[in-house]
């Protein structure tokens, strides 16, 4: 039974005909529910964070990486991928706060679940990249696509597929790889 028919059923079940002037109401409350996109991954509106994380790369949401994960690229900013993005302290312990509070595990929405249950069984990785939910989603772009794709070049660069990465929505029905246009499953 769907959500509709149950409240439907509740409503003439338990309130009758006196219950008009309510179920007028809850039926507007019904269709806001039905209006709010479910919480998918937040956004990411830290302001140091974004300056800071984003000047090199894309400003990956904190919900894409478990806490052990950010604990870990926040402790080893000076040897950084091979770059050094070491900031001053304050910062430093700013952004980790910033992360931690809001990484898999610590927000109740969809995708940081899904990712912190496929990386329960491993260490903690450095890269969004290298967890089992990124690898089994991606597994189907060919290398031409990606490292041999002079507009991409890496898996990192979210936003070069993802139009709307930025706004922290992943839907497939919104990626276009340059050189390849929309991705048709
Ligand atoms: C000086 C440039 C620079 C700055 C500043 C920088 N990064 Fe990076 N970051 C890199 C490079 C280079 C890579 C590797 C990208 C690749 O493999 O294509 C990377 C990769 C990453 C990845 C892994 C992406 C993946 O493959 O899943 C994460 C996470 C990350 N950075 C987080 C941060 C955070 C957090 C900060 C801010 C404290 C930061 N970065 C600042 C250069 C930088
Ligand atoms: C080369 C282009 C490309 C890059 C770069 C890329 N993606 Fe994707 N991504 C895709 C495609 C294509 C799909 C859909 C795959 C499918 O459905 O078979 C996808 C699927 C996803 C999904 C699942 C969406 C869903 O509706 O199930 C998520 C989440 C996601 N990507 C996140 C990321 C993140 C985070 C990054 C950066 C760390 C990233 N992607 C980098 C192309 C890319």
């Amino acid at each position: 039974m769907n959500i509709q028919t149950t409240l439907a059923l509740i409503m003439t079940t338990t309130l009758g005909t006196a219950g008009l002037a309510v179920a007028d109401k809850d039926s507007y409350a019904l269709d806001q529910w039905k209006a709010t996109p479910k919480t998918y991954l937040n956004k990411a509106e830290h302001e140091q964070y974004l300056k800071e994380c984003g000047s090199c790369h894309f400003a990956y949401q904190p919900g894409l990486l478990p806490a052990a994960s950010w604990e870990r690229i926040m402790a080893n900013l000076s040897d950084h991928f091979g770059d050094n993005a070491e900031l001053p302290a304050t910062e430093t312990t700013d952004i980790r706060n910033y992360l931690l509070n809001n990484a898999a595990g610590r927000v109740n929405s969809s995708l940081p679940k899904k990712i912190l249950r496929d990386s329960k069984a491993q260490q903690p990785v450095m890269r969004i990249t290298e967890t089992p939910y990124f690898i089994r989603k991606h597994d189907e772009i060919k290398p031409k696509m990606v490292k041999d794709n002079p507009e991409v070049r890496s898996f990192s660069r979210c936003d070069a597929c993802h139009t709307r990465a930025a706004d922290a929505s992943y839907n497939e029905h919104e990626v276009k790889i340059p050189g390849y246009g929309r991705w048709e499953d």
